[in-house]
């Protein structure tokens, strides 16, 4: 028998309003909560008297409603133990078949973006499972120093109050120096925002910059959570076609309206091709020259295994028109929802107001947890190590691919990264349906496409799988075409 009840809204009884005594109202809503199961035969009611105290009602009030409740047969009062919905009730879900609503419901909301109200457009990509892009080795992650640190942050009274909506101030500081020394990033820690992974940052910029009427530029294929909040009402996405596997420079319009263009330079999502120094000086030129901001996106950058990757557009120039994104969703968790932007000082400002209203303040444990994280050295043995791990699972699905696929797929990888893409013509959502179907999560390349897609493959996370699960995932794509 439970005591914990759904009864916390019931002191919005209110007899001026609804037009009914206290007593009436009380009964209906307990009687409703029977009936529609959210109390369930055999649960605990209040007793009478902390009933009436938390309601701010009469005890006698309560007193009459569990009488005209025991005698319609809802209610038991068992003396010397309590008042209980009865247990000879039939058991009634609150998922039961659904009732017809009491009153006409306002409309639906029209889909003002058209993805929104398509069934299952959150995406398989949700699910943990072996090939599914993205993920970083859950099980390689170092939990054991990780808890260490909640628990002695989790006893800090300073934590419990209001911050920065900026970010907490440690932790800005961290990322500042970290992206100062390995990426390049010209910053202060007063030009970084705390977000809610990328893809708050992605919406905030959006926001900020975006008007009905507005043009984006976006890479094609491209970064489907980027398109999703970039998509604004009344805003026309331009795909920028990819040459190979990089943005393709010479189809950037010279002339142009569009206010962002979104780009991943040092990794292309999802074909994994990386502009040189050359092609990021001259996009940062036409940028300048175009009057576009650029979105970088610098998702994944820690893990390049041959080469240090290079040094991130942000930094190449003065005052680069670059508004700088990067997560620590790859080089810690995703589930942590720990992101950062880091742009010109003169936005901040409208960037702090917005974060206001997006979110307030992000959590201020968690932030405290991954400052102390980075500032201890853990930050950067864990990338050390995962650096290494990874390059591990990158040559044993080069070999698996090669010894069980043979020439069937072009395999299109820099030794880089978390995931790569085997790349052929044919029907790549049946592809991926069967690896569904089989446990195993790639996600179809035609779905990266913004325009009508033009390549098809699949895009296959190697760094939560293991290495049994490599080898049984490439088997399982070699029966494709048995
Ligand atoms: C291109 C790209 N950008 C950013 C992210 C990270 O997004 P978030 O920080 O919202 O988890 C991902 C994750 O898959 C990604 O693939």
């Amino acid at each position: 028998m439970t005591t914990s009840l759904p009864l916390n809204d019931l002191h919005l009884l209110d007899p001026i309003r609804s037009g009914q005594s206290l007593q009436t109202q009380l009964y209906q809503a307990l009687s409703q909560r029977i009936l529609d199961g959210r109390l369930q035969p055999g649960d605990r009611l209040p007793s009478s008297r902390l009933l009436a105290k938390d309601l701010g009602v009469a005890r006698n009030t309560v007193l009459a409603v569990f009488e005209q409740l025991q005698a319609e047969g809802f209610i038991r009062h068992q003396p010397r133990s309590g008042t209980y919905v009865d247990p000879r009730l039939p058991a009634q879900s609150v998922t039961d078949a659904p009732k017809p609503a009491a009153h006409p419901r306002p409309p639906r909301p029209r889909p003002a973006l058209p993805w929104l109200h398509r069934p299952g457009a959150a995406g398989r990509e949700d699910q943990n499972r072996p090939f599914t892009p993205g993920l970083p080795d859950h099980h390689a992650f170092p939990l054991a120093s990780w808890n260490r640190l909640m628990h002695q942050q989790e006893s800090r009274t300073a934590l419990l109050g209001y911050d920065s909506h900026q970010g907490y101030p440690p932790l800005r500081r961290a990322i500042a120096d970290y992206l100062r020394q390995s990426r390049g990033v010209r910053c202060h820690p007063d030009q970084v925002i705390i977000t809610a992974g990328a893809q708050q940052a992605l919406s905030m910029i959006a926001e900020l910059f975006l008007h009905a009427g507005d043009q984006v530029l976006i890479e094609d294929p491209g970064y489907r959570g980027a398109r999703f909040a970039l998509a604004r009402p009344g805003v026309k996405l331009q795909p920028i076609p990819l040459a190979d596997t990089v943005l393709d420079l010479d189809r950037l319009p010279t002339q142009t309206d569009a206010k962002l263009l979104y780009c991943t330079p040092t990794h292309q999502y999802p074909l994994g091709g990386i502009l040189d120094i050359s092609q990021r000086l001259r996009l940062l030129d036409w940028a300048a020259r175009a009057g576009v901001w650029i979105i970088e996106d610098d998702y994944d950058s820690e893990f390049h295994f041959s080469n240090k990757p290079l040094p991130a557009m942000q930094g190449l120039i003065d005052d680069a028109p670059v508004l700088y994104v990067g997560s620590f969703s790859k080089t810690l968790f995703p589930a942590l929802r720990l992101g950062y932007l880091v742009v010109p000082a003169d936005l901040v400002d409208a960037f702090n107001q917005l974060k206001r209203i997006h979110t307030g303040e992000t959590p201020l444990l968690l932030q405290a947890v991954t400052a102390a994280f980075i500032d201890q050295g853990q930050f950067a043995r864990h990338l050390r190590r995962m650096r290494q791990h990874y390059h591990g699972k990158w040559q044993l699905l080069s070999e698996q691919i090669e010894q069980q696929l043979g020439g069937q797929f072009r395999t299109v990888a820099e030794s880089a990264g978390m995931h790569l893409v085997l790349e052929r013509d044919g029907d790549d959502q049946a592809w991926a349906y069967q690896l569904d179907k089989a446990g195993y999560g790639p996600l179809a390349l035609s779905d990266y496409a913004l325009a009508e897609p033009k390549r098809t493959g699949l895009v296959i996370g190697f760094a939560n799988s293991s290495e049994a699960e490599i080898r049984a995932g490439i088997a399982e794509l070699a029966k494709l075409n048995a």
